[in-house]
């Protein structure tokens, strides 16, 4: 039984095993074709922050493949004083295939996947958002028709997003470069963990945003503050100002694919201009994310073909 609570959970050929079972069903799925790999599965959603596209990707998703899923919220007292995260991750897993946690601190989904007994997926922690990492890749890889030896620019915040991102294009062969102010950068134990994890791979960082994105295949940007930050909104607005990715920043690079997670602040991180013009590919990133989805479903429950 196997977890995606990180990216790094998976190797490089899983990624890749995980890719041609979504290119597959994506195929299959835009032929009108619905592929019921997980008859009678249920996949339970256990959420502590708001999602649009995670939760409803997931619950498409299981739909399409024949199964069911599980919207759990805040009336299941899920990380609450009702009873411990071991308890109901345990009892959980015993009505459940599979779990996906969207959670306020990352240990919450690691000891959730300690106990459950079955496959946990991280929807988002404050660590990681593996999900979106490898839809992101994916549709880069659909676009372009290869990743390895591509440079990918991140401009903006070294959060869970960007962190996620820099393991699996460092995964993958690509250079990962992120563009941050000081003090927004990647904190030290991730570097070290990056080292230990990926020691050939380009993960560089700058604060210079146009000396990152020269030469890029794909500018990528999230909020400037995340879910749970929002106490730092004031500093953190100053902070990023210089970051935001505009016309200008993106006539440095005019073949790069504009990439951004969504939800987005219009206006602060990125301009109207950007995410509604031509380098922009946040809706098809969006979709990947039900069809990279599907994929590693049906990977991990060990119905890929
Ligand atoms: N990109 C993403 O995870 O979106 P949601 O927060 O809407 O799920
Ligand atoms: N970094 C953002 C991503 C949302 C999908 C957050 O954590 O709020």
């Amino acid at each position: 039984m196997r977890h995606v609570v990180v990216p790094e959970d998976l190797s490089a050929a899983e990624i890749e095993a995980v890719f041609a079972v979504s290119r597959d069903l994506q195929e299959k799925f835009e032929a009108g074709r619905r592929d019921a790999l997980l008859p009678g599965r249920v996949l339970a959603l256990v959420f502590e922050k708001p999602s649009l596209r995670t939760r409803v990707s997931f619950e498409a998703a299981m739909a399409h493949l024949g199964g069911t899923s599980l919207f759990l919220g805040a009336d299941t007292g899920f990380a609450s004083s009702r009873e411990s995260i071991a308890d109901f991750g345990r009892v959980l897993g015993e009505y459940v295939d599979a779990i996906v946690c969207r959670s306020n601190a990352h240990a919450t989904i690691e000891q959730l996947a300690a106990v459950a007994g079955v496959p946990v997926i991280n929807g988002l922690s404050d660590q990681a958002h593996p999900c979106q990492a490898l839809a992101d890749v994916y549709t880069l890889r659909q676009r372009v028709g290869r990743v390895a030896g591509l440079t990918f620019a991140f401009v903006g915040d070294g959060n869970n997003v960007a962190r996620s991102l820099a393991v699996v294009c460092g995964s993958l062969g690509m250079r990962f470069v992120l563009a941050a102010p000081p003090g927004y950068r990647f904190d030290v134990e991730f570097r070290r963990h990056l080292a230990t994890i990926l020691p050939h791979a380009a993960i560089e960082e700058t604060t210079d945003p146009v000396a990152a994105v020269k030469g890029a295949a794909v500018v990528y940007t999230d909020v400037w503050t995340s879910m749970g930050q929002e106490k730092e909104r004031a500093a953190r607005l100053e902070a990023f100002r210089p970051y935001q990715v505009n016309e200008r920043l993106m006539a440095h690079c005019p073949d790069a694919l504009f990439m951004h997670c969504l939800p987005a602040r219009r206006g602060e991180e990125v301009t109207d201009g950007v995410i509604d013009g031509p380098q922009s590919v946040v809706v098809e990133e969006a979709a990947a994310r039900m069809h990279v989805q599907k994929g590693l479903l049906a990977w991990l429950l060990g119905q890929a073909s």
